[in-house]
């Protein structure tokens, strides 16, 4: 006999009713969903490319229990840069400045960027690099991911994005 919960999440603006084993978490219930975006590394908490928005937060769905965001609201990269101005053009920043290779790291590090800009984050390597300091990448050295994240804070300051 199936022991599975039903719980309610509003999943990208989308109202969904997800079955899910108890001890689920939210990384696998999204992507046996269909959530394909977002990313199954670890599944330890370390790697940070299952993170997405809960109720406007970055974390990592692989730590969260899928059963505690009943009644919640989930925005993963794809859902985020298909309704979101900021989040699209961050998304066109990281390829302007070559800052996805295997791109296995990049939801996740959209999803830090995100959250680091929407709280008013400046134009300043160092705190970026802050702000993703959770994230791992293999491949780009970081760099480029900073000057993407740095180049959307700077048109943010210059009004471009207002
Ligand atoms: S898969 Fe969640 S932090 Fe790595
Ligand atoms: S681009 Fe490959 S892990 Fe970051």
């Amino acid at each position: 006999m199936s022991n599975k919960i039903k719980i309610n999440l509003k999943v990208n603006g989308e109202n969904v009713t997800y079955e899910v084993e108890p001890q689920e978490n939210l990384l696998r219930a999204l992507r046996n969903n269909f959530n394909w975006d977002v990313k199954c590394g670890c599944e330890a908490g370390e790697c940070g490319t299952c993170s997405v928005l809960l109720d406007g937060k970055e974390v990592k769905s692989c730590l969260t229990l899928a059963a505690a965001c009943d009644g919640h609201e989930i925005w993963t990269d794809k859902g985020l840069g298909l309704n979101d101005r900021l989040t699209a053009r961050l998304q066109e920043a990281f390829v302007e400045c070559g800052s996805v290779q295997c791109g296995f790291c990049t939801p996740g590090m959209i999803m830090a960027g995100v959250e680091y800009l929407k709280n008013g984050g400046k134009a300043d390597r160092k705190a970026i690099k802050y702000a993703i300091s959770g994230h791992l990448c293999r491949c780009t050295g970081y760099i480029k991911i900073v000057d993407a994240i740095y180049k959307v804070a700077e048109e943010i300051e210059e009004g471009a994005l207002a």
